[in-house]
């Protein structure tokens, strides 16, 4: 597992990255080299929830597929799962109990993008998503007026709130306050499995690269647990939770998704790797420009002045290389490379007690 201190950081050059992405200079030498290069797909990457979706989406792939069919595939799978509850049925709601998804999709070869966001009863986004993409002239649809999309699209409205996510609300709205008139059951702990979701920013993100050299890229969550109605997070954020350049890679995130609004780490991910950086020291420099910015604002620090949150980057490059990191140790994601789908570990930016 890789380590990455101040030193290593600034030993990359990424300071000079900075004035480098400042002047606007893309495609570098590598994103042309990489161009060049015979494509070296398939590989389907993705966040460690997506084992599966890599799974389906190397099937798809190495069947000849296109890749966004591929990653859409993928991540339907845990979109449909109510088991995961930080993306589609079964997601953690809002503070009122009601689910809210956001999308995004991007794809290489035509270098077009499409999201959704605070989309309620659907389960899918990412599937609104591919069609605000492919069947309007826009990039981003809200709320209702993405459900109404939705709806002329033909998909079926449901509840996406499950029983074991209304408890979890239920719970967490009880356990929250003496001062108000919600009392948790006086017989009853809470049962871990709910302890553990109290608070959640999960999200699947999917990137592949087919064996013609063609990037796609997916991003889907319902999104922080708890948050307020109408809140918007990266997952949907073209350059934030997702960005993909045909030339050069694909990138995206899951986690707080705050902090990655205010630093667009997956623009910032593909533009490094267009420069010459490895997809994992993309991410690490990702990583860095979040905590660094995150020390302009204490309530998120811890008294080393680290992010008191997780979020977590993944990278394909042109060449097949992929990559992921972490603020913090023990992460890890999938990747299926055409041979094994596996868990791997993440690279981190800290490293434990420090
Ligand atoms: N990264 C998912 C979210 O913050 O909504």
């Amino acid at each position: 597992m890789t380590q990455y201190s101040r030193r290593d950081f600034l030993k990359t050059g990424a300071g000079a990255g900075a004035a480098f992405l400042a002047a606007g200079r893309l495609p570098g030498p590598a994103a042309r080299e990489a161009a060049a290069a015979p494509p070296a797909g398939p590989v389907a990457v993705s966040s460690g929830n997506g084992i599966r979706a890599t799974a389906r989406a190397m099937e798809i792939l190495q069947s000849g597929g296109d890749p966004l069919d591929a990653v859409i595939a993928g991540v339907n799978i845990v979109e449909d799962d109510p088991n995961d509850m930080s993306v589609g049925y079964g997601g953690l709601p809002n503070e009122d109990g009601v689910v809210e998804l956001d999308a995004s999709v991007m794809y290489g070869p035509t270098h077009s993008a499409g999201a959704v966001a605070a989309l309620r009863n659907i389960k899918n986004p990412s599937r609104v998503a591919r069609l605000v993409m492919e069947r309007t002239d826009h990039v981003l649809l809200v709320g209702e007026g993405a459900l109404k999309f939705a709806r002329a699209h033909g998909f079926k409205e449901e509840d996406l709130l499950t029983e074991k996510s209304r408890e979890a609300w239920l719970l967490r709205k009880e356990t929250l306050s003496d001062g108000d008139f919600w009392f948790p059951p006086r017989n009853r702990t809470a049962p871990e499995a709910l302890r553990s979701v109290l608070m959640t920013h999960g999200t699947i993100n999917c990137i592949a690269l087919d064996a013609a050299g063609r990037l796609a890229g997916v991003t889907t969550t319902s999104g922080m647990s708890w948050k307020l109605a109408g809140r918007v997070g990266d997952s949907p954020i073209i350059g934030a939770g997702l960005y993909v350049d045909n030339e050069i890679g694909a990138a995206g995130s899951t986690g707080r998704g705050e902090a990655n609004l205010q630093t667009c780490a997956s623009f910032r991910i593909v533009d490094a790797m267009g420069r010459g950086r490895s997809p994992e020291q993309a991410c690490l420099e990702a990583c860095q420009a979040v905590a660094a910015k995150t020390r302009l604002v204490p309530r998120l620090c811890d008294d080393q002045g680290r992010p008191k949150f997780g979020l977590d980057f993944y990278a394909l490059n042109k060449k097949g290389e992929f990559g992921a990191a972490g603020l913090f140790p023990g992460g890890r994601y999938a990747v299926h490379d055409g041979t094994e789908n596996k868990l791997r570990e993440m690279a981190y930016l800290y490293k434990p007690g420090r």
